[in-house]
């Protein structure tokens, strides 16, 4: 018996080296963690339980039946998260640089089907070379196997992807598909074709970090969701993100204990809009002063900074915020903010979390770059994402509220359910400059007729009243008291149910 558990214990230990000692050395010298201690840092203390350790790919071609490792450069299993369970993969570059075989494929689908099954949500660790290339078309097919479990768990369990190393050609394609991407700053890079094929094929010459580092995909792709200074900041932030989330699309947010009071004014918010109307506020510190504790989970803070999405909770229970931002481009939609708001508002309708938008918004920006770049169908897409949306939807508009982005922004119109305006709102076709010149193009050169007819039109329609006396605002509240407002709508809001008529899916603008 006591040489069946050496036995076992040796097997194990050999398992764990993964690609050996060396190999371990050259990946913290390069600032990366292993795959199983980046597993043991992601996971609470002790929960995590591997599968497959002992699973070798099955390769004879190229002198490959001469070098077996087992793990075959993955390490799957489970464990739990703030005692949730969650299931994890995690590539080990150590083994044939992390490379996909079909027996590694093999493991990472048996994961999938159980986090599927088992209702749980899922997350990847990225840090390989793509398909096994001694594998060939057997690699390809295990891609496949993968891709497809990613598309049909969508929208069931929350699935996320870290890349924390290199994630070239078939690897990137299974982090696309899934909810988030997070990378790690300066050891991290993503991209369907590397430096050599580009340079050989639009002769380009570019680094891998030019071409897919974290700064690009957080910035100007807006591939990635986040990045992250090291691994350990990563891990630890994704430990926070689970917190959030819940664990599929029928078990509701999870509720953590909180010491703010629903009831908590603030006074300060009476004063956050300036009494200038253009000028810019910060909309983080309404964020911020408005949700538990001021714990606000950005999703995208790099990108189209002019929206702000991010997850937080009120009275302990997650909620996914949009909000114009007026310090950039004025709040303006364009494309990419529309694209942005479009899909974290999906994601929030997935999953069950209610959506708290704050508006402040001069409408849609003009001009050539963003007509040809496809505004309408940019735009449209956040407009479909906010009308199918079935969860609670609460909106607050703080000033502007012009134009087509009006409703757009959770109006009452595509259901919002509860819809305040401060007092300091103006709900209008658009601004009072713009509206007078149309409206009185003929008094254009006399500059003292002008103001007038803008002050006319700014008295008749910068205030939220006529938007109050058809319905479209709900109530007008002062803004000290949004917090408490929302906790109210939100708790009356709790048992929703609303249903969009049979179809087999929707045909969302693309
Ligand atoms: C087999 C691989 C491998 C791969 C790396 N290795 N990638 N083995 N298949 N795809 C092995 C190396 O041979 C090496 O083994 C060890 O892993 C570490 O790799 P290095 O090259 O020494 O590391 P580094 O210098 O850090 O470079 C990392 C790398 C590079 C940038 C990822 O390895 C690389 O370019 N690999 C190939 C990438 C690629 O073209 N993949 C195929 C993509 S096509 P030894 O034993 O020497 O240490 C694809 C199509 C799928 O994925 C499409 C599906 C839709």
């Amino acid at each position: 018996m006591k040489e069946v558990l050496e036995e076992l214990e040796r097997r194990r230990a050999t398992a764990r080296l993964g690609g050996g000692q060396a190999r371990i050395d050259a990946q913290h010298k390069r600032g990366k963690l292993t795959a199983r201690e980046r597993i043991d840092l992601l996971m609470d203390e002790n929960s995590f339980e591997e599968f497959d350790m002992y699973v070798e790919h099955r390769c004879a071609d190229f002198g490959m039946e001469k070098s077996k490792i087992p793990g075959d450069g993955v390490v799957t299993g489970w464990g739990t998260i703030n005692g949730r369970v969650v299931y994890v993969f995690a590539k080990d570059f150590t083994v044939f640089g992390g490379s996909l075989s079909e027996a590694h494929a093999k493991k990472i689908t048996k994961i999938q089907d159980m986090a599927l099954q088992n209702r749980a949500p899922i997350i990847g660790l990225f840090d390989a070379g793509g398909a096994r290339i001694q594998e060939g078309v057997a690699a390809l097919g295990g891609y496949g196997e993968v891709f497809l479990r990613n598309v049909l768990a969508s929208g069931v369990i929350p699935q996320i992807s870290v890349i924390m190393g290199p994630c070239a050609g078939g690897d990137v394609y299974s982090p696309a598909m899934t909810d988030f991407i997070f990378m790690v700053k300066d050891t991290s890079y993503m991209f369907v074709t590397g430096p050599d094929v580009v340079k050989t094929v639009t002769n380009e010459t570019v680094t891998a970090e030019e071409l897919g580092g974290a700064r690009v995909h957080t910035t100007k792709s807006s591939i990635a969701d986040r990045a992250y200074e090291n691994d350990v900041e990563t891990l630890l932030q994704m430990r926070r993100l689970l917190d959030f989330l819940p664990s599929n699309n029928q078990s509701g947010v999870p509720e953590l204990p909180t010491k703010d009071s629903p009831d908590r004014a603030e006074p300060s918010l009476d004063t956050l809009i300036p009494d200038n109307p253009n000028k810019p506020y910060d909309i983080k510190e309404l964020i911020l002063k408005v949700v538990d504790e001021a714990d606000f989970f950005e999703i995208q803070e790099a990108f189209a900074k002019n929206i702000v999405t991010g997850f937080a909770r009120l009275e302990g229970r997650t909620v996914g915020i949009v909000a114009n931002q007026p310090m950039v481009l004025a709040g303006v939609l364009d494309s990419d903010a529309s694209r942005k708001g479009a899909r974290f508002v999906r994601f929030c309708d997935c999953f069950d979390i209610p959506i708290i938008t704050f508006v402040d918004v001069p409408g849609f920006l003009p001009g050539t770059a963003q007509e040809y770049g496809g505004l309408i169908k940019h735009g449209a897409k956040l407009l479909f994402a906010y009308s199918e949306a079935t969860v609670p939807k609460v909106t607050v508009i703080t000033r502007k509220a012009y134009g087509g982005a009006y409703d757009v922004m959770s109006s009452k119109h595509i259901r919002g359910d509860v819809n305040y305006a401060w007092p300091t709102a103006e709900i209008a076709v658009m601004g009072a400059k713009g509206a007078a010149e149309i409206l009185y193009r003929a008094d254009l050169g006399d500059a003292d007729k002008i103001a007038a007819r803008i002050k006319e039109y700014q008295d008749r329609f910068a205030n939220p009243f006529i938007a109050a006396e058809r319905g479209y605002i709900d109530e007008v509240i002062l803004p000290r008291n949004t917090r408490r407002r929302i906790c109210r709508a939100l708790n009356m809001l709790r048992n929703k149910t609303v249903e969009n008529p049979w179809k087999k899916h929707d045909n969302i603008p693309l």
